[in-house]
């Protein structure tokens, strides 16, 4: 068990999914140069994970602060109980809750659960995630859940009869419908948090150099190499994520969306409350979460 004092961001406790490239791994070195305690959530053991685990070490060395790594696959629902359970295990708070891990596939693929990848993995994994540290996050309050959303929730909508691609599956409306899912669950997180001290909030990073898009077609994958270049680094993705979850001013801020290193009006659908709710109870019921807290 690790019990450590905070004063600013030293030793918060801070967990980031998907750490393992891209904005996650750039917002871990972030908050660990700021002294937090980081804890490095990745899917699997890889070169790529390895890599950069030794850039959140190494900040986190210089920053005066620690570094921790747990694997878990956010699609498998008993994958993310076992690490809700070891986060509660190894430490004795939690600050800054960032789910961070995102998919973007090009073909509709299941996981072991039986449920879409984009949904399960956008959507499925931060509600339930969330969910089994809500206590720890309220014991630690102020606490902070930040979620990373993207603006590919623009002009997309809430199609409960086809959620995870049972009638019609295509990439950009399901990458779109599962970040404005995620918007939904945020501002309902938000509501239902009022008064405990624990906020959530939201954001868009902007358009990063990243590996998002991996499994696209080859054709798609050659233009978009090209067109990355004049996308923003990693770093600058993750400034917006770092600013949400360390701003001192941003303190009991709850229920916001933010874009540009600035609060920003979030696109309209994600205000929709009864669709919030009605997508609470069918991630309750996918995850049976309330039966196991
Ligand atoms: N790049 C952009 O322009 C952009 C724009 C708007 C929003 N976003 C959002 O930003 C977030 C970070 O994406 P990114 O652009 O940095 O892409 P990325 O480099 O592909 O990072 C995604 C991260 O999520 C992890 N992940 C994916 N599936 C997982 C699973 N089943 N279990 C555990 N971890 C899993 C990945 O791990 P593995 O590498 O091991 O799969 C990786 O660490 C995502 O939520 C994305 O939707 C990105």
């Amino acid at each position: 068990m690790v019990r450590r004092p905070t004063v600013g961001m030293k030793q918060k406790v801070c967990v980031v999914t998907g750490a393992s490239s891209g904005i996650g791994e750039a917002t871990a070195e972030g908050l660990a140069g700021l002294g937090a305690t980081v804890v490095a959530v990745m899917r699997a053991q890889s070169p790529q994970a390895e890599s950069a685990m030794r850039k959140i070490g190494t900040r986190s060395a210089d920053g005066g602060g620690f570094a921790s790594r747990m694997y878990a696959d956010l699609s498998s629902q008993s994958s993310i109980r076992q690490l809700a359970q070891d986060i509660e295990k190894k430490f004795d708070r939690l600050d800054v809750l960032i789910n961070n891990a995102g998919v973007n596939r090009s073909k509709k693929t299941m996981t072991e659960d039986g449920l879409e990848s984009t949904f399960a993995v956008n959507v499925v994994a931060p509600f339930l995630l969330t969910n089994l540290l809500l206590g720890k996050l309220k014991a630690s309050a102020p606490a902070r859940i930040v979620n990373v959303s993207s603006n590919a929730a623009n002009g997309s909508s809430i199609d409960f009869d086809n959620l995870q691609g049972e009638r019609k599956y295509s990439v950009y409306s399901a990458y779109g419908q599962s970040k404005l899912a995620l918007n939904l669950l945020t501002l309902e997180f938000a509501r239902r948090l009022q008064g405990t001290g624990v906020t959530a909030n939201f954001l868009h990073p902007g358009v990063v150099r990243t590996r998002l898009a991996r499994d696209l077609n080859p054709a798609a994958q050659a233009i978009l190499s090209f067109v990355k270049l004049f996308f923003a680094s990693p770093e600058k993705g993750a400034r917006t994520s770092i600013y949400v979850a360390s701003a001192p001013e941003l303190e009991g801020v709850s229920g916001k969306y933010f874009s540009n290193g600035k609060e920003a009006p979030a696109p309209t659908e994600s205000y929709d409350e009864s669709a919030a709710s009605r997508l609470w109870q069918v991630c309750e019921q996918l995850t049976r979460v309330s039966d196991s807290k």
